[in-house]
């Protein structure tokens, strides 16, 4: 078969990682889809910067959304971030030429899912994004195949890697928080804005993108209720702790017969609880579907590795011809939103 010709734009953290994971495992990636992948082209802010992966004879552009339109490539690889201006743009320029897109954007498709997924559908091309919802552990797969016979009752987890990594190091050193948000930023665990992460907005983008894909609505991040980690100080974890509790931010989503209820806060959880044991940059998942029960995933939520990994996966789908509906159904048939207050709790 031809090769699958790629577009890599934003070469942060994971879009370095993508296209070295690329170059090192080629062989086995080349193997495992039947076809060879290669990156024809990359955009990203500076050209002159060295990102550790070797970029020769990849074309370089400055704008991300003229690669999209113009670049010779198969896929576009999105790894630029934000929900609008030019990671929107390039993904709808891409989508509407043709091009099938792989994103780790969890911004992006928590408010602009349905349209995004409406796109490809009109333009018959994929719309992957495995790494934009818990990183190393393969959440959407899990949920759109492996579980496709399921009817989803709930799904909560621990998806915000920087704030698991800070709970769990406040509670194991005692130190403060804003000492610990800088060594996960260092770690490159958090957002380009950290506040993202510390602020439940993160986390409320997953579990946006999680409640469409369990409950087959169209994506509600607007109707999902988000508190934060930031006015946690380590003495309530540890007096948490002294009462056999763990402090977890965790996003929680449920069916109910008139709707669904989203919400993203910290919860005291017991601490023999299988999520109590998710710790540091750890993401933990768990779902209940009325055939398999009580079902609990767990790996690396950010980094450059775990995020990278997803990424590849996602590229080798689209290159060995395996195509999913973005939300698992045609977008016709997803249900319209329909968020429950927390009021009516
Ligand atoms: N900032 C995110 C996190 C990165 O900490 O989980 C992965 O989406």
């Amino acid at each position: 078969a031809e090769v699958l010709k790629i577009a890599v734009a934003g070469l942060g953290t994971v879009g370095a990682g993508v296209v070295s994971l690329l170059q090192k495992n080629g062989d086995l990636i080349a193997q495992r889809c039947g076809r060879h992948v290669t990156v024809t082209a990359v955009s990203a802010r500076d050209k002159a910067k060295d990102r550790g992966c070797d970029l020769t004879g990849m074309t370089w552009f400055d704008d991300a959304v003229t690669m999209a339109r113009e670049a010779d490539c198969d896929l576009f690889v999105e790894q630029i971030g934000g929900s609008e201006g030019i990671a929107k743009e390039a993904c709808e320029a891409a989508l509407s030429s043709g091009k099938h897109v792989v994103t780790a954007n969890k911004a992006l498709l928590a408010v602009h899912g349905t349209a995004l997924a409406r796109l490809a559908e009109e333009n018959g091309v994929s719309l992957n994004y495995e790494a934009a919802v818990a990183g190393g552990i393969p959440i959407i797969k899990a949920m759109r195949e492996g579980l496709a016979g399921n009817r989803i009752n709930s799904v909560q987890g621990i998806l915000n890697g920087t704030c698991n990594y800070i709970l769990t190091t406040m509670r194991e050193t005692g130190r403060a928080y804003a000492d610990v948000l800088a060594e996960a930023q260092a770690l490159g665990y958090a957002e380009a804005d950290p506040s993202f992460d510390v602020d439940g907005v993160d986390a409320a983008h997953k579990l946006a993108i999680l409640a469409a894909l369990a409950f087959g609505r169209e994506v509600d991040f607007d109707g999902v209720h988000i508190e934060g980690i930031s006015r946690i100080a380590a003495v309530d974890i540890q007096y948490a702790e002294e009462l056999g509790f763990r402090v977890k931010l965790l996003g929680m989503a449920e069916a109910h017969d008139d709707g669904v209820m989203q919400r993203v806060h910290p919860v005291l959880v017991k601490g023999d609880a299988p999520i109590a044991a998710v710790e540091g940059v750890f993401n933990g998942v768990v779902m209940e579907g009325d055939a398999v029960g009580t079902s609990v995933l767990e790996g690396r939520g950010a980094g450059a590795g775990p995020t990278a990994s997803a990424v590849v996966g996602d590229i080798m789908d689209i290159a060995a011809g395996r195509f999913v509906p973005v939300f698992g159904v045609p977008v016709s048939a997803l249900q319209p939103a329909a968020s429950l207050s927390m009021d009516r709790r």
